[in-house]
């Protein structure tokens, strides 16, 4: 009796206590609430994570992965306004009685490894991935209830694509797993229907489109919401502002998600979370609102093209440059892959990305967690582009990206202020850089010859410059 007692005690003061850790912990600090208004929503902040991530890996793939010629092959072949060169490749490359869904069964996605995927993504210094859930052609990547033989469990790779791809990243590495989505439909008969009514029925929302988008938000619980497809209708046609007050205020992602501003042809570049405004925006000056270059490495395709050429894929020059301009002037890059309709990275792009990510091995002290500085780029100097980051410290130490190794090996820069204290150096490189002050009072630097052994990297060098009097 004794001991049941004590038994019991313990066990009714464990729970007194816990019950009493679980009272302090409460009330957790209080989110904020979202009206479904746009006046609202804009108030979010971009999550921290988002801002410091700079770089992620865009993934085209679906059903246009098989005719690999292009995500909009659909369209452009039945569409109200037919490319002919698409017309005539249909016509040459498949019988005459050919239709779009037949290329289902052939997308049998057989080699699909979502682990070296998730390796060859973790490799290239990306810190998160966006996968095409649904393009505009309405193929959905997963077993979704609002799509019935039109997904990839019901046809072709008889498998969750989402899904597997999901766990693979969660599992394998700290990537942030995100979802593209696109609103509108080709062809979707309801949404037609809608277009005929001049979107003042909401049938295909209603049906398909929300559905579907919170299925995606609780099923696979995506950091990134990368809407597309609005253009045709407003934000008040596809509901918008009512989905994203649920998912910044109720949603399993509520306090982590980030979104863009294609939520309707009202909203590109102006509501929303990041602004990607059109593909490819690379703006070349500081913005005031966080946006992302959504772009492509395939210079001529989003999704796998059977008939790409080693020249057609930016080279490491041009990525390099590219990031260093969108990271300093204060937006990430989305850099696109289309794999294939096997479920490769091909060969290519895989080596890009690892590139990309030894680049970012030596250089990402000038790139992650960065904020822009005062310029975006140099004054006298093309090529040469600036971040800033406040150090351990708590001085602000600035980063210039030199794109071009100077001829004489002098590179002038005309926004650094020197101070007594400055110090040069280059990341990946050990011994300090020395500097004198030019006439004008800029900052003339000697670069380092450094023997090709000791070289940090083979493009885009990243210089480090503390201490300056106008940091
Ligand atoms: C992911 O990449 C980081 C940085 O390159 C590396 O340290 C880590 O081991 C990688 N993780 C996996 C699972 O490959
Ligand atoms: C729009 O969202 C609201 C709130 O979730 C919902 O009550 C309404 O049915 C939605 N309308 C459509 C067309 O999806
Ligand atoms: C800085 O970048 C802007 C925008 O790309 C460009 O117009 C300007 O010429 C650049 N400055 C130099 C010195 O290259
Ligand atoms: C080095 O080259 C730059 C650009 O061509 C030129 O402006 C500068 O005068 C040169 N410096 C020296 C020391 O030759």
């Amino acid at each position: 009796m004794k001991t049941y007692i004590a038994v019991l005690t313990i066990i009714l003061c464990t729970c007194v206590q816990a019950h009493w850790q679980v009272v302090q912990q409460w009330p957790a600090p209080t989110s904020p609430h979202y009206e479904p208004t746009w006046e609202s929503l804009d108030q979010r902040p971009i999550p921290q994570w988002y801002q410091e991530a700079k770089f992620g890996i865009f993934l085209h793939w679906g059903l246009f992965s098989v005719p690999a010629v292009k995500a909009w092959l659909w369209y452009l072949w039945k569409g109200p306004n037919p490319e002919m060169d698409i017309v005539q490749y249909m016509q040459d490359n498949y019988p005459p009685d050919w239709t779009y869904a037949d290329f289902g069964p052939l997308f049998k996605a057989e080699f699909f490894d979502p682990y070296l995927w998730a390796d060859i993504f973790n490799a290239s210094g990306a810190r998160y991935v966006v996968l095409t859930s649904k393009h505009h052609e309405g193929f959905c990547m997963w077993p979704s209830k609002y799509s019935w033989n039109w997904n990839s469990m019901d046809v072709g790779p008889n498998r969750d694509l989402v899904g597997d791809l999901a766990s693979a990243i969660r599992a394998k590495t700290n990537l942030k797993f995100g979802l593209y989505h696109s609103l509108f439909e080709f062809f979707n008969p309801l949404y037609l229907a809608d277009k005929k009514n001049s979107f003042t029925t909401q049938d295909f929302v209603r049906s398909k489109t929300m559905p579907e988008l919170y299925e995606l938000v609780n099923r696979y619980k995506p950091e990134v919401v990368w809407s597309d497809g609005d253009w045709e209708a407003d934000s008040k046609y596809w509901n918008s502002t009512n989905f994203l007050s649920w998912l910044y205020n109720d949603s399993p992602v509520k306090d982590t998600v980030v979104t863009n501003d294609r939520w309707g042809s009202d909203t590109n570049c102006k509501h929303g979370g990041f602004f990607t405004c059109n593909d490819k925006y690379n703006p070349g000056t500081v913005q005031k609102h966080k946006f992302e270059d959504a772009t492509i490495m395939d210079k001529y395709g989003w999704s796998y093209r059977d008939q790409v050429k080693a020249s057609d894929i930016n080279t490491m020059d041009e990525l390099t440059q590219l990031l260093a301009e969108v990271v300093s002037c204060g937006g990430n890059l989305l850099l696109n892959v289309g794999p294939t309709k096997e479920g490769r990275i091909a060969a290519i792009f895989e080596e890009r990305l690892r590139q990309m990510g030894q680049w970012l091995g030596v250089n990402g002290e000038a790139i992650y967690a960065t904020t822009p500085w005062i310029r975006a780029n140099d004054t006298v100097t093309p090529g040469v582009w600036y971040t800033s980051k406040k150090s351990d410290s708590g001085d602000t130490d600035v980063y210039a990206i030199v794109l071009d190794w100077p001829q004489n090996d002098t590179l002038t820069l005309g926004v650094p202020g020197i101070a007594a204290g400055t110090k040069v150096s280059m990341l990946g490189y050990s011994r300090p850089v020395s500097f004198t002050r030019n006439p004008q009072g800029q900052m003339v630097v000697n670069m380092p010859v450094i023997p090709f052994y000791q070289m940090p990297c083979d493009y885009a060098w990243a210089l480090k410059l503390q201490g300056l009097a106008n940091a």
